[in-house]
């Protein structure tokens, strides 16, 4: 059971856990967010979590009173105390409290550091059956490459695509481009047998999974392309999967009803789930 986390310096029951009405994260969603899977005494790509954070951090100009030393003693200290195995951790950020004005101009505040631990299984299965997806116009701010919370577009469109009985939105840019999906990165393999996602070009989040299995792949002489793709290209491709931290490699066999791939789950994209899972061990991180 996790009800412990750790709020504005201190560890505390979810019910004591608060912050001010006046968190310009509250108001403005002036803020950002990590989120890390952790399992059996070990973090998936831990380093790799807590350097975007840091980066997020200063694209939108905060400075974080903690060092990533001392985030990584809380975040031990929380799974300890909710004796939690296996599961993700949730880091959020926002600039600090201040009476509500746009700009934080001379506000010195002091930023309000949220770490939430939630238990999970994690779905580590070598083979799973693909999901049913839709596609939705990429209505969001032209910043996706930073990690805010600033997430109402991907809210509205995953909650769409919960309500057609779909796992994830794949965002479509005003020129038919894929960009990615409502809270995962979106790859293609074609008729060629490429395996394409899109590069990072500042209309994407640079998702740590999408870095990790295209460094498992060219270890594996696996050539993974990073370009643009059209809506056209993702229909007509023969495998269509998604990364990120909590789905790790996960195949989709539909996309607005059509059918990929006859609705079984392609070779390579079995290939790099089995690629990601028995390889992360390397990169993880042992807190234990
Ligand atoms: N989402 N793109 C978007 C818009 C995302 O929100 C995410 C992650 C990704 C994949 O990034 P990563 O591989 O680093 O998890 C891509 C997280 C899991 C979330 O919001 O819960």
């Amino acid at each position: 059971m996790t009800n412990i986390s750790y709020i504005n310096g201190e560890y505390c029951y979810y019910e004591n856990a608060k912050t001010h009405i006046n968190d310009r994260g509250y108001h403005f969603g002036d803020a950002v967010y990590e989120v890390i899977v952790f399992n059996e005494k070990s973090y998936f790509d831990y380093d790799e979590h807590i350097n975007r954070l840091f980066r997020s951090l200063q694209s939108i100009d905060i400075t974080l009173l903690y060092s990533s030393k001392s985030l990584k003693i809380i975040i031990k200290n929380l799974i300890k105390i909710n004796k939690a195995k296996s599961g993700s951790i949730y880091l959020q950020v926002s600039r600090g409290v201040a009476n509500r004005n746009h700009s934080y101009n001379n506000l010195n505040l002091k930023p309000v550091l949220v770490i939430i631990v939630s238990e999970k299984k994690n779905n580590l299965v070598d083979n799973i059956n693909g999901v049913k997806t839709i596609t939705c116009q990429d209505n969001r701010w032209s910043r996706p490459d930073i990690k805010t919370t600033q997430l109402l577009p991907n809210i509205l469109a995953k909650t769409k695509a919960d309500k057609n009985g779909a796992y994830e939105a794949i965002f479509i840019d005003n020129k038919d481009f894929v960009t990615e999906g409502s809270s995962s990165n979106i790859w293609i393999i074609n008729k060629d047998n490429e395996i394409i996602t899109r590069d990072l070009d500042g209309k994407i989040l640079s998702g740590i999974t999408r870095k990790t299995i295209s460094i498992f792949a060219k270890n594996n002489n696996i050539n993974v392309i990073e370009r643009k793709f059209s809506k056209t290209e993702l229909m007509q491709a023969k495998e269509v999967f998604l990364t990120s931290a909590s789905s790790f490699v996960t195949p989709i066999i539909e996309i607005d009803g059509h059918v990929i791939n006859d609705g079984l789950v392609g070779n390579i994209s079995n290939q790099l789930r089995h690629l990601y899972l028995n390889n992360i061990g390397n990169f993880n991180h042992k807190y234990a």
